[in-house]
């Protein structure tokens, strides 16, 4: 069975901002099958990684990597926005297509050596995955693989995250 993803991608214009065309993910989440469907691959393709764990950064990639992580058996590590993790953390910063921002994680979140799926909802201008990919090598983690379930072409992450394998199920 197939299932043609973005008939539950909802597209908003003008936000958060003027300029910005939205993909927003949440028809997606709300069908059961198409969320299943979806994490299914992803989970496919972290498999083909030899994944031992799954990092995501807030909020959306929590969704996007808790079900894969849950799925293989193996951990996942919450990249969080500023002052949400309580113990010692490692910090990235970097620039969205709306704003500026920080992501932390805990510094026992990933052993070295680790093989590491980084993995979020959308790949934009690439400074989410950029700074979650710092985070995971700055703690000595091997990022072996990104996903994601939309690429948008026209920003160019992919610029950003040169030399990683990428994944995704849907461009625009
Ligand atoms: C969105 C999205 C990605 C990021 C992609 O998150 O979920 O994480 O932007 O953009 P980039 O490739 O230009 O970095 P946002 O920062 O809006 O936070 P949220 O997940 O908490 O909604
Ligand atoms: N995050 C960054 N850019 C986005 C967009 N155009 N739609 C949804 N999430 C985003």
């Amino acid at each position: 069975m197939t299932i043609d993803l973005k008939k539950y991608v909802a597209t908003v214009p003008n936000y958060p901002e003027p300029g910005v065309m939205f993909r927003d993910i949440s028809p997606l989440m709300s069908d059961g099958k198409a969320y299943r469907y979806a994490t299914d691959q992803l989970v496919d393709y972290a498999r083909s990684k030899n994944v031992d764990m799954v990092v995501g950064p807030e909020a959306r990639g929590f969704i996007v990597g808790c079900p894969v992580a849950y799925e293989l058996g193996i951990g996942f590590a919450p990249a969080r926005k500023e002052g949400k993790l309580p113990r010692e953390t490692v910090k990235a910063t970097y620039d969205l297509e709306y704003g500026k921002s920080a992501l932390y994680l805990h510094k026992d979140a990933i052993k070295p050596g680790q093989r590491v799926l980084v993995t979020d909802d959308l790949l934009a201008t690439g400074g989410t995955i950029g700074a979650t990919i710092d985070l995971v090598e700055d703690l000595g983690g091997i990022v072996v693989g990104t996903a994601f379930i939309i690429e948008l072409k026209d920003l160019h992450g992919r610029d950003k995250i040169k030399g990683y394998d990428i994944f995704s199920l849907m461009e625009y």
